[in-house]
């Protein structure tokens, strides 16, 4: 009796081999057929072929073949020093318009890409008059690089729904392109210190595989009050604009996973942004749905994915990349930048700063000292081809770096290439 147990799980398994066997070779003859009656030469359809069954299992074969590693290395090889290309997402609210406008213009490079998308609660003819603007502008409509989000999100503040709208992003700019190297959300009241060539000069350096999540596991207060705590986000369900509510019950801190928290401005590799976005490993699924209950949970769910990932989070660099001013002690919004600031944020060396109050002086004294930029136009660069207010395009490749890149690379010898990095990682 216990003999026949023990023998019992070898009969599925060689059944099993003798039927893989004549469907794998089937499947391949239906391949070949459908290849080569496709109009391919021979050669490319036997490298489909392998490219296909990359692990037909042979005898010499060592560790088994999980599918989910297989996944994650079939992203292409990373791209030397090429200059890389970052995808922005810009995003607003009612009464934002001009603001975002602004802040796209001062973003602007043809070598980006950009998607910008103003939520469920700002008026459609905003929304149409930004897609207006876009379709009007002449680099705009030439380079094709900027998305307007057509299907608007309703987005809490605070809420997953704010989540579920930046990865709706991140879907968007996977789908444009594939070329893209780094993610970076921003909003409307966020603005750049740093010209796109600076920052596209100095991140040509540096790994194709670093995000930027500031994140730490010292939760403090947060783990009463936010994690414990159990909330719904109406966002989710209703067509009309309510803040969130908390249910009586609380729940326990996981054991599952670790959980993380830190900025809600994050800059993610493409490889990072696909394995949220695709979802092949049910990490990021899990932890989506974990956060639909988690009051702000754009500060943790990147930071909680990242750090309990172990291929992304030997990768992961402390830093937002914005220079954000909190009060002490941290009130729910940071304090609103102004003048008097303004050499604490060029002397953070951060390529970003927030919040801004719409068209305050500041932003003008930035786009005049540090981006070069004359009032509606594009920041100037090597792409526009000597023509001041970039009326014309250029060759995209051809940076003109400026001191905002000395500035930036300071930056990156602290935070990536620190032995505090090197070391890491996600405590
Ligand atoms: C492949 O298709 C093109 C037209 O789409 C045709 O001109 C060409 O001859 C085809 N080549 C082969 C090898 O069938
Ligand atoms: C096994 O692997 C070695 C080296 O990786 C190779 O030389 C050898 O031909 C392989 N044998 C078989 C049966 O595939
Ligand atoms: C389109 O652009 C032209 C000039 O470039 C401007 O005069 C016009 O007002 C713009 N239209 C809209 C809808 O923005
Ligand atoms: C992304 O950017 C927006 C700015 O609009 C921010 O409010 C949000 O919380 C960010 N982070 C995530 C994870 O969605
Ligand atoms: C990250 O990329 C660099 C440079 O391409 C490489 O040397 C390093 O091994 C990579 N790290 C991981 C963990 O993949």
């Amino acid at each position: 009796m216990e003999l026949r147990a023990k023998a019992a799980p070898l009969v599925p398994l060689s059944m099993e081999r003798r039927w893989m066997w004549p469907l794998l070779l089937c499947s391949i003859v239906v391949i070949v057929l459908a290849v080569t009656s496709s109009n391919m030469s021979i050669i490319s359809s036997f490298q489909t072929m392998f490219w296909i069954f990359p692990t037909v299992p042979s005898a010499n074969r060592t560790g088994p073949a999980f599918v989910e590693s297989q996944l994650a290395s079939a992203a292409p090889p990373p791209v030397g020093s090429r200059i890389p290309r970052l995808a922005y997402l810009i995003s607003g609210s009612k009464g934002d318009l001009d603001r975002l406008w602004r802040t796209l213009r001062a973003l602007y490079h043809p070598r980006n890409i950009y998607v910008v998308h103003l939520d469920l609660e700002s008026p459609a003819s905003e929304r149409l008059e930004l897609a207006l603007r876009v379709a009007n502008d002449t680099v705009l409509s030439t380079v094709g690089n900027v998305h307007v989000v057509e299907k608007a999100n309703m987005v809490t503040y605070r809420g997953p729904t704010m989540v579920a709208s930046t990865l709706h992003a991140c879907a968007i700019l996977l789908k444009e392109s594939k070329e893209w190297d780094w993610f970076i959300n921003l909003s409307a009241s966020d603005y750049p210190l740093v010209t796109q060539d600076d920052i596209l000069h100095v991140f040509s350096s540096l790994p194709r595989n670093i995000s930027f999540v500031e994140h730490t596991s010292r939760l403090g207060w947060k783990e009463g009050q936010r994690a414990k705590p159990l909330m719904v986000d109406p966002g989710l369900y209703m067509t009309r604009k309510t803040d969130v509510f908390w249910v009586s019950q609380k729940r326990e801190v996981p054991t599952a996973f670790k959980l993380f928290t830190g900025s809600a401005w994050v800059a993610l590799t493409r490889e990072f942004a696909e394995f949220c976005v695709w979802g092949w490993d049910n990490l990021p699924r899990i932890l989506l749905m974990y956060y639909t209950n988690f009051v702000s949970s754009p500060e943790g769910y990147f930071q909680t994915v990242i750090c309990n990932a172990p291929e992304f989070s030997v990768t992961v660099a402390n830093h937002d990349l914005h220079y954000i001013s909190w009060d002490v002690p941290p009130k729910q919004h940071p304090h609103t930048l102004s003048m008097d600031d303004l050499p604490k944020m060029i002397g953070s060396n951060a390529p970003f700063a927030r919040k801004f109050k719409r068209d305050d002086p500041v932003l003008d004294q930035i786009d005049a000292e540090l981006l070069g930029r004359a009032k509606g136009s594009f920041v100037p660069g090597g792409w526009c081809a000597g023509a001041p207010l970039c009326t014309e395009i250029g060759d995209p490749t051809r940076l003109q770096p400026g001191p905002g890149a000395e500035r930036l690379a300071a930056l990156m010898d602290v935070i990536v290439r620190s032995k505090k990095f090197t070391q890491n990682q996600c405590r």
